[in-house]
């Protein structure tokens, strides 16, 4: 198991590339399998849930190869529909293969995902969509089988905008008879990059980035060369570790209007905030203003994946927050690692009460899950002396690089194997 070892209080100076963002690439790779044709998809970042994703591919049957930063796939041999329930532990967003082992095979076999770190995360809108597309559903020990004869089109609502649910729903309705509109879809950046990767195949879906979807049943997909849209939450830890830390930051590859509720909460701290075209430039000087209320919320609310990230920000802000998490039940165990570098924060529930100190000091933490751990780090850049941040799997989910791109801004950080 590896650790980072970091001396905080270094200024953090200096451009970051982002990666194509994890969320779009995994249901990317779950739509490659829709075509026997050739799928490349480019500059994929070398991050662990990629590497697990593949690893489903190719259980499938598919070929799955990573030629420099890009990743060549080719289904034209898959010829499974199970997944099996090691994989879906692993990596639980693997529930959006549902909707593109259907379309494929008319079958799949997934383990119950189950919960995680952050929540419960339940599949019930998956399944219930699902069925509205004409999919019978049994779920027995922990496996769900999905069969269906010929998908066809269908009214979905969704009472909740789940992004999985959404591009579930996407990847099930593709190739359906007839048209299935969808109201309540999910409005997250990601999505719109699945329809405009599915429609570049030959699909007919339109209003991704609204909530009501429509998808025209297609016969077949064709291949596709494909750039997925950048990390809007790497971007955002980005931003806010200068925030934390001070400096001038500029982060490029990300539209604006894809973190727009961040800036705006930046500004409220006091940060200065500059976009041009495709670069973001952050300016943190001096001790920063509380942000009083942070809910998150489905985009383009704030981001529940930047609440810790945000909260380690307030943790050291002058005056008091409300950080509200509004969608995972327990997204606030990175919370008592936090305490231990004396942030003043008392969690009640969904609530999570942050007093502002004038300055966090260096501990040994350990991370719990992805965006928990990344707030760890961030914490630790900022904090008085040297901390050390163990288990750094969990941030090898999601961060491709993490210490050369933080190393090369100034910070002061090591990876050592424990
Ligand atoms: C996606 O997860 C992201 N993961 C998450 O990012 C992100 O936090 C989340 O969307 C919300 O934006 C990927 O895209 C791979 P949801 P997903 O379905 O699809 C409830 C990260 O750190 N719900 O929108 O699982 C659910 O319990 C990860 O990169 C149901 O009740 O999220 C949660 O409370 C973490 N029933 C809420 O909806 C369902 O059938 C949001 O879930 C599905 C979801």
């Amino acid at each position: 198991m590896d650790k980072f070892i970091i001396d905080g209080g270094k200024r953090l100076c200096g451009s970051v590339r982002l990666q194509s963002a994890k969320n779009s690439v995994l249901p990317l790779f779950a739509a490659s399998i829709l075509t026997d044709k050739q799928v490349t998809i480019r500059a994929v970042p070398k991050i662990t849930d990629v590497f697990c994703m593949a690893q489903i591919l190719r259980e499938l049957g598919a070929e799955v190869h990573f030629c420099g930063e890009d990743a060549v796939i080719d289904s034209s041999d898959a010829c499974s529909h199970e997944i099996s329930s090691a994989l879906t532990k692993e990596l639980r967003s693997s529930v959006f293969m549902l909707g593109s082992l259907l379309t494929r095979f008319g079958r799949a076999l997934i383990a119950y995902p189950g919960g995680c770190d952050i929540g419960l995360r339940p599949i019930d809108l998956h399944l219930s969509a699902l069925k509205r597309l004409g999919v019978n559903i049994r779920e027995r020990d922990g496996y769900v089988l999905c069969e269906c004869g010929k998908l066809k089109g269908a009214e979905i609502v969704l009472d909740f905008p789940s992004v999985g649910a959404t591009e579930n729903i996407l990847l099930a309705a593709v190739k359906a008879e007839g048209r299935t509109v969808l109201q309540g879809a999910a409005k997250e950046p990601e999505i719109v990059d699945l329809q405009n990767f599915l429609n570049a195949m030959g699909a007919k879906v339109r209003g991704a980035g609204t909530d009501v979807v429509v998808i025209e049943g297609v016969k077949s997909l064709g291949g596709v060369e494909w750039e997925p849209v950048k990390d809007r939450i790497e971007a955002g830890t980005f931003l806010i570790a200068c925030a934390v830390c001070g400096g001038e930051t500029e982060v490029v590859g990300v539209r604006a209007e894809n973190v727009r509720f961040l800036l705006h909460k930046l500004r409220e701290n006091g940060c200065k905030i500059g976009v041009k075209n495709d670069r973001i430039r952050i300016e943190s000087r001096g001790r920063l203003h509380s942000n009083r209320r942070i809910e998150t919320m489905p985009f383009p609310g704030f981001p529940t994946d930047l609440q810790a990230q945000a909260t380690v920000l307030n943790a050291t802000c002058e005056g008091c927050a409300l950080i509200v998490e509004n969608l995972f039940e327990t997204r606030f165990k990175y919370v008592p690692e936090l305490q231990k570098m004396g942030a003043d924060v008392e969690v009640r529930g969904r609530n999570a009460f942050v007093r502002g100190v004038k300055r966090l000091h260096g501990a040994t933490v350990t991370a719990g899950d992805l965006r928990g751990g990344a707030a760890l780090v961030v914490a630790a850049l900022g904090a008085e002396g040297t901390s050390e941040v163990l288990d750094l799997s969990h941030i090898d989910r999601g961060y491709a690089d993490f210490r050369e791109k933080l190393k090369e801004l100034g910070a002061d950080i090591r990876r050592v194997r424990t």
